[in-house]
């Protein structure tokens, strides 16, 4: 990884005095700067290109929220993480429409570089700059204006049922992530990180969940145009299809209970990618999906000839972005070419990877987005025989 540039704002001298003195072995050849206010650290990135600005939630004249706010629009390309000492969810939305990520004030210096390297490994995946910056800069990803209508219908039951808004959220990709990233802010104080919708709402309660789901620019509903078959209800169901297959290969395959549950999130997430192209990156896509259809090209390819950077490893960088866990991230990133990730255990990603590639074997009138099954990979790994019985019994669900 590339050596990079840190920015820690406090206004507390103390406070930046102990970070200078912690900091010195980290981070391999990085270097750090340090700013008492918002106004020297605007002054601090005029003169010096920043990877990251790491920032204290409250500081006088321009708190946290406010100087990343003018950060996100002045150097959208820099990674932007907040401190907080468990503010509340007030103040992790007014938050999280601006940081990436909200760690706990007491995060060791190690964790906090440890935070910001893992963001950059699935950034240096691609290189070009100009879509570091589009990335960084998206706030929400658009949820479908039915599905929307849904949960606030929902939410204004009498009696609204925990359940079914955890299921609404849960089968929409868009909502799942973004949820998640809030969730797992500092600002929510909570134990452990949490990767299932169900669990959230359960944890947190059907009051704070509305004012999350309601409040303004955290869901997006915006009606985002089709690409072919490609739409966001078509990106969720997919991605709802893969998760629980994933979960249940980990199942069988006897992983921990972690890997079980990161399977399902994982690949509810994994093409959450092409929801951002139809989005954001809209005409490059356009020509990517054109050229594939007119050259009988895979997908994924001709997104990396078109663009320089395909659906996963696009999603693999927001969601890095955006504090998901590692394993997680690093299923969306390699899904479709699992053996680039170098080393490979049973992991989210193998689960993941045979998911996709065994339910793209189901759609009988739709041409492979990937290259299918890695055959390398099931062999090194000797699943050749438990891959044919999920199988089978995936086509009898089906044929059910
Ligand atoms: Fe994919
Ligand atoms: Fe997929």
């Amino acid at each position: 990884m590339s050596s990079l540039k840190v920015l820690f704002v406090d206004d507390e001298p103390e406070v930046l005095a102990r970070l200078k003195d912690e900091l010195q072995n980290q981070g391999d050849g990085w270097s750090f700067a340090f700013a008492e206010s918002g106004r020297k650290a605007l002054v601090a990135m005029d003169i010096k290109n920043f990877d990251a600005i790491v920032v204290d939630t409250d500081m006088p004249n321009m708190d946290g929220p406010k100087l990343l706010k003018k950060v996100q629009r002045r150097f959208p390309g820099t990674v932007r993480i907040i401190l907080s000492t468990g503010m509340g969810a007030e103040m992790g939305l007014k938050s999280l429409g601006f940081a990436h990520q909200a760690l706990p004030k007491s995060t060791s210096p190690a964790n906090i570089c440890m935070a910001i390297s893992r963001t950059f490994r699935m950034r240096d995946l691609f290189l070009d700059k100009s879509f570091h910056r589009q990335i960084s800069r998206i706030r929400s990803l658009p949820t479908p204006p039915p599905t929307y209508r849904e949960l606030v219908k929902e939410f204004q039951a009498q009696e609204p049922s925990i359940k079914k808004i955890a299921g609404i959220i849960s089968h929409d990709t868009g909502l799942t992530a973004k949820m998640l990233q809030i969730l797992n802010s500092a600002f929510f104080g909570l134990p452990t990180r949490i990767t299932s919708p169900l669990h959230a709402v359960t944890l947190l309660g059907l009051d704070m969940i509305q004012t999350l789901a309601l409040a303004s620019g955290v869901f997006r509903q915006f009606e985002v145009q089709r690409m072919g078959y490609i739409t966001p209800e078509w990106i969720s169901d997919h991605g709802i299809a893969v998760g629980k297959l994933a979960k249940q290969i980990a199942e069988e395959l006897e992983l921990s209970p972690e890997i079980c549950e990161n399977s399902l999130l994982a690949g509810m997430l994994h093409d959450v990618g092409k929801l951002m192209e139809l989005a954001f990156f809209r005409d490059q896509f356009k020509g990517a999906f054109d050229t594939a259809r007119r050259d009988d090209q895979l997908l994924v390819d001709a997104e990396r000839e078109q663009m320089g950077v395909g659906h996963s490893e696009m999603g693999a960088h927001l969601m890095g972005l955006w504090g998901m866990p590692n394993s997680v991230v690093e299923a969306i990133a390699f899904h479709h070419c699992p053996l680039q990730a170098g080393d490979l255990g049973l992991s989210e990603l193998v689960t993941v990877h045979i998911a996709d590639a065994l339910i793209w074997e189901t759609y009988d009138d739709l041409k492979p987005q990937g290259g299918g099954l890695d055959k390398m990979l099931i062999k090194s790994l000797n699943l050749e025989d438990k891959i044919q019985t999920i199988r089978e019994k995936l086509v009898e669900t089906i044929e059910r």
